[in-house]
């Protein structure tokens, strides 16, 4: 069985943008409140004394957007000062990065994960939903200053969108070839937005890499990441591509991840939303962390089971919460 050692936190349900596939119109309604959001104490504790324990080693940070939390520098010096954390990441869109980089970094922060859909500044700026000044220098300025500070490995995040940037593919995965930058490709999930692509649908990883295999040739990369990514490699570039095939594979058997919600909800399985535990709630009303431990450990022993099993039957269910609330 796989070893369930990687926790990806979200540190806030807020984010600057409005991906389409992401953020559903109207989900800022639904903003956690700030009493609901678990404090940096809480998430210090919960870490130190429940997850570590248990034996979770690696930590990404997630939002909405992360860097939008308040003290987020000295959270990840926290976070990354236990001596048990052998990996601290971070998931973001770039927009505030260039100016919190090298801070993130000299706090403990080593490696990054950054969206870019498009490298059309009109075209990103649809994507993200912005329709004042364009943001798409900002976040490049953003992955030039991590990739400058030393952010390694730094990928790049890609959700590949029919009809909107699909005729994008070779230049995106073209950003592999000069620098170490490691390109994902990301299939849409329709979670918590169903209706969004109707019946524009999402793009098989193996559709893409067959673009990229005529225009280049395509091998299969032997640095191979700890995430659900099948990673490949145009022949000769300095960093990777990543392909990120929920839709169209199933990798939950060997999924080692779980997601700790800016509210304090442990979720086992993004794509299965039963046997969430509320730790926030527990750990307010005076629960042991002993007690809270005895519980995790238990939620890890069931993960088998609760993992996704809905694309046997082609089905993708029905969720309450947005991407932007789980954190990818
Ligand atoms: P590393 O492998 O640690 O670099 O991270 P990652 O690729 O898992 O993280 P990132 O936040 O960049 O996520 C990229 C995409 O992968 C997002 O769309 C996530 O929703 C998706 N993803 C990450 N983990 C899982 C998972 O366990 N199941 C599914 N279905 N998708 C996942
Ligand atoms: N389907 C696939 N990927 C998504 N992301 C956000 N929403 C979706 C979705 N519905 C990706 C973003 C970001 C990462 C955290 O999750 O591209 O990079
Ligand atoms: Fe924000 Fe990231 Fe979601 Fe886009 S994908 S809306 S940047 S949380």
């Amino acid at each position: 069985m796989n070893q369930v050692d990687y926790l990806r936190i979200s540190l806030i349900d807020r984010c600057n943008f409005r991906c389409q596939y992401c953020m559903p119109e109207g989900a800022e309604l639904d903003y956690i409140l700030k009493q609901q959001l678990l404090t940096d104490a809480e998430l210090l504790t919960l870490i130190q004394e429940v997850f570590i324990p248990v034996g979770f080693t690696r930590f990404r940070l997630t939002g909405g957007e992360p860097l939008l939390r308040p003290g987020v520098v000295d959270l990840v010096h926290a976070i990354a000062s236990f001596p048990q954390t052998q990996d601290l990441s971070m998931t973001t869109n770039a927009f505030l990065l260039a100016s919190m980089a090298q801070n993130l970094y000299d706090a403990g922060l080593r490696r990054i994960n950054i969206s870019l859909d498009s490298l059309d500044p009109d075209i990103f700026d649809q994507i993200i939903g912005n329709r004042g000044r364009s943001r798409w220098q900002n976040v490049w300025e953003g992955i030039q200053q991590a990739y400058h500070v030393g952010f390694n490995p730094l990928k790049l995040n890609v959700v590949i969108i029919p009809g909107v940037n699909d005729h994008e593919v070779l230049d995106l995965a073209a950003l592999s070839i000069d620098k170490q930058w490691h390109v994902r490709f990301i299939e849409f999930m329709p979670i918590g937005n169903s209706q969004l692509f109707g019946d524009r649908g999402w793009v098989s990883s193996e559709q893409l890499r067959q673009q990229i295999r005529e225009r280049w040739g395509l091998t299969e990369s032997q640095v191979c990441g700890s995430g659900p990514a099948d990673v490949f490699q145009i022949p000769g570039a300095k960093g990777t591509l990543g392909f990120i095939s929920q839709m169209s594979e199933c990798f939950c058997d060997r999924c080692n991840r779980m997601r700790l919600s800016a509210d304090g909800w442990l979720r086992p399985c993004l794509l299965n939303e039963s046997e969430q535990l509320d730790l926030k709630t527990a750990l307010r009303a005076g629960v042991s962390t002993a007690k809270l431990r005895e519980q995790v450990r238990h939620l890890l022993a069931m993960k088998p089971e609760i993992n996704f099993k809905g694309r046997d039957t082609g089905t993708i269910g029905v969720y309450s919460r947005t991407m932007s609330q789980i954190g990818g």
